[in-house]
């Protein structure tokens, strides 16, 4: 049993300990696009983020639009942490500490995360916290497919807040819900040219999910294990920073890669802070990948293969060679629906039916995101799971 199996575990026993929450399943859904019904909650809206200006500046008009959002977000966690840990200490901890770490991080991400800071009033320990939870608690679905006219689509479900304070009168995760105010697209822009572009939490300056137009898609699960996120980043403080935080990797990538074989090669030779997954899709027939990441190398990568009938490559948060944790398979689910629908059949309308059918689609789903290469064109959709559904 893995770490992920254990919080699982751990995450049911809390859940169920309060009411019986029986798994979910249902028939994979169809006719949900356009987004519509109790499943959509919202349409994301889109800011530009320019990076000719200096890091610290750069997020000052978006952060100034979503500051209410944000610190009811921060304030949800500081209630959670003082639950965890009467007293305030734990908060008053990250205070103190975490402003430090600000300064360890590779440029231009200390800088962003300052001027985060300084925009939105929020103490920098926090906003530091803020950003490195993502390493932490995201379980997600990320689907690149290849259909019969050599098209890649790349769609994601983003489920995150695990663990964070499941709420019982409403049957849901208190930070998942705040967070879905927070989702955003943004518009990286140089000389006023769209560079990539993504979906994102605001306050959050790596990415977990971007398209750099007519190039590459590329998305980030997370991948559990006992050489996880907690020891990287503790070494991280104790002052061996050779590894690189994960979405700051792949914002990197978005940035300055220029092709699917560039983006591998930087997502599988870069040593990291903790394992992931990376899913990456290309402009061309055959370009999709998961890329199994350990800290130090990848270990392995599953590329779309036409001739073997592999017309998609599919990832939750469990290595593709083993089975998932049974109660948390959400990839069996996800690969019946796309069985189902076929290569002939797949498209942005059929990849979000799979992406909204139960338990895919979860109390955690934040949003979806649908990427198409060849049109440059990401769109997202703020998501709602009613009851019955599964926590995550
Ligand atoms: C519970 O849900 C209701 C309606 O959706 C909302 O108004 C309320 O703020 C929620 N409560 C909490 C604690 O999130
Ligand atoms: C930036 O591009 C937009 C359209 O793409 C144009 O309307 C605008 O005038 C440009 N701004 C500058 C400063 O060049
Ligand atoms: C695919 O990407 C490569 C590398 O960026 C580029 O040279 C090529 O023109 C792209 N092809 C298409 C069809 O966009
Ligand atoms: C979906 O199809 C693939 C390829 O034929 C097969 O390996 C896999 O077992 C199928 N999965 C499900 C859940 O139907
Ligand atoms: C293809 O998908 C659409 C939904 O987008 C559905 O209405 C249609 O029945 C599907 N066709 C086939 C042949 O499965």
């Amino acid at each position: 049993m893995g770490v992920c199996d254990f919080l699982i575990l751990a995450a049911l026993f809390t859940v169920a300990s309060t009411q019986f929450v029986p798994p979910y399943t249902e028939d994979c859904r169809s006719d949900m696009y356009p987004p519509k019904g109790p499943t959509f909650k919202a349409a994301v809206n889109w800011y530009t983020v320019d990076l000719d200006l200096p890091p610290s500046k750069r997020w000052s008009t978006l952060i100034t639009e979503k500051k209410t959002e944000l610190v009811s977000m921060i304030q949800a966690i500081r209630d959670l942490a003082d639950a965890f840990v009467p007293s305030g200490r734990l908060i008053e901890l990250v205070d103190i500490t975490l402003p430090l770490m600000a300064d360890t991080l590779p440029e231009p991400f200390g800088d962003e995360i300052k001027g985060i800071a300084a925009a939105s009033g929020v103490p920098l320990g926090e906003v530091v916290l803020f950003n490195i939870f993502y390493e932490v608690f995201t379980v997600c679905t990320s689907v690149v497919a290849e259909d019969n006219n050599g098209n890649l689509i790349h769609g994601r479900n983003l489920d995150f807040g695990l663990f964070l304070g499941w709420d019982i009168k409403n049957k849901s995760w208190i930070i998942s819900e705040k967070l879905k105010h927070l989702v955003v697209n943004l518009d990286f822009k140089r000389n006023n040219q769209t560079v990539f572009k993504s979906t994102n939490f605001v306050g959050y300056v790596g990415m977990l999910t971007g398209i750099k137009p007519h190039a590459f898609t590329l998305t980030m699960n997370e991948r559990f294990s006992l050489d996880g996120g907690y020891i990287g980043i503790l070494e991280w403080i104790l002052g061996s920073r050779d590894g690189m935080w994960m979405s700051f990797l792949t914002r990197s990538v978005l940035e300055n890669a220029n092709s699917y074989q560039e983006a591998k090669t930087q997502l599988s030779l870069t040593k990291l802070l903790a394992p992931a997954y990376f899913i990456l899709g290309g402009n061309q027939t055959g370009q999709g990948a998961i890329i199994t990441r350990s800290r130090l190398l990848s270990l392995d990568i599953l590329e779309l293969d036409l001739k073997l009938g592999r017309w998609y490559v599919l990832e939750t948060n469990y290595d593709h060679w083993k089975e998932p944790f049974f109660l948390d398979d959400r990839r069996t689910p996800a690969m019946k629906c796309m069985n189902k629908t076929t290569q002939q059949n797949i498209s942005l309308n059929t990849m979000y039916d799979m992406l909204s059918t139960k338990p895919v689609l979860n109390k955690l789903t934040t949003y979806t995101t649908l990427m198409q290469v060849s049109e440059g064109n990401l769109e997202s959709y703020i998501r709602d799971c009613p009851n019955p559904c599964m926590p995550w």
